[in-house]
């Protein structure tokens, strides 16, 4: 086995983070870290979202945070996909957010529900064609015996979505992670990690600091 060490993994200078000052919704403090998030990372809004699949198993990709605010943090596939398929069985997922130039993660839990069809149509509408065509392609996760296959596909989807941009992939769908709880971990040079979990509670969100 080849042992990793030696790649650091937050640069030196860390931004501060005091857990005593902080908004009442987690959401509001999301959009802050994403925001700075951006500044310093590619991709800020990419996360990993994690899944359980029909034996229980748990299983995990990244996707894009496509929006969030209250009611919770929106991606979208297709329900098609094997997430979808799970999602189904087991409505229930993780998202973990990863910024390495700020040293900073964030871990959302929570139960997931479809968005309503016009949401997941115009959700399918703003992307760019080429992503409108490979939503058509389909069998998402397949496995692959012939690429020939593959390339007629997207020929045929590329063909489709440019003789009718309106057309909506019959699956795509937005999917709504709507939090129970929603963790913030800075890391400290120090190794005393700053974590602040917001959990749901019968009367709104209760903040309790984690031990590192
Ligand atoms: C940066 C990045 C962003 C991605 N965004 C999405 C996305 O928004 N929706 C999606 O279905 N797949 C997205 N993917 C592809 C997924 O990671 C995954 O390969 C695919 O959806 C199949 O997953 P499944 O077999 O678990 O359903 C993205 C991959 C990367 C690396």
């Amino acid at each position: 086995m080849s042992e990793l060490r030696g790649w650091p993994s937050f640069p030196e200078e860390l931004p501060a983070f005091d857990p005593a000052d902080v908004p009442a919704e987690p959401h509001e403090l999301f959009l802050t870290w994403l925001r700075e998030a951006g500044e310093h990372v590619l991709a800020p809004h990419a996360v990993t979202l994690s899944t359980v699949d029909a034996d229980g198993a748990p299983d995990a990709r990244v996707v894009i945070l496509k929006a969030v605010d209250a009611a919770g943090f929106a991606v979208a596939t297709s329900a098609d996909s094997p997430k979808g398929v799970q999602l189904d069985k087991d409505p229930r997922a993780a998202l973990t957010f990863f910024w390495p130039g700020r040293g900073r993660q964030v871990r959302v839990r929570g139960p997931v529900s479809r968005c309503d069809p016009e949401v997941s149509a115009a959700d399918f509408r703003d992307r760019p064609p080429a992503s409108r065509a490979e939503a058509f392609i389909g069998r998402q996760s397949e496995v692959l015996d012939d690429l020939a296959e593959l390339l007629a596909a997207a020929e045929e989807a590329d063909r489709r979505v440019r003789a009718n941009p309106e057309l909506i992939a019959p699956g795509w769908t937005r999917y709504l992670v709507a939090p129970l709880s929603v963790e913030f971990w800075q890391a400290s040079h120090d190794r005393r990690h700053v974590r602040l979990r917001y959990r749901l509670g019968p009367a709104g969100w209760v903040t309790e600091r984690l031990w590192p």
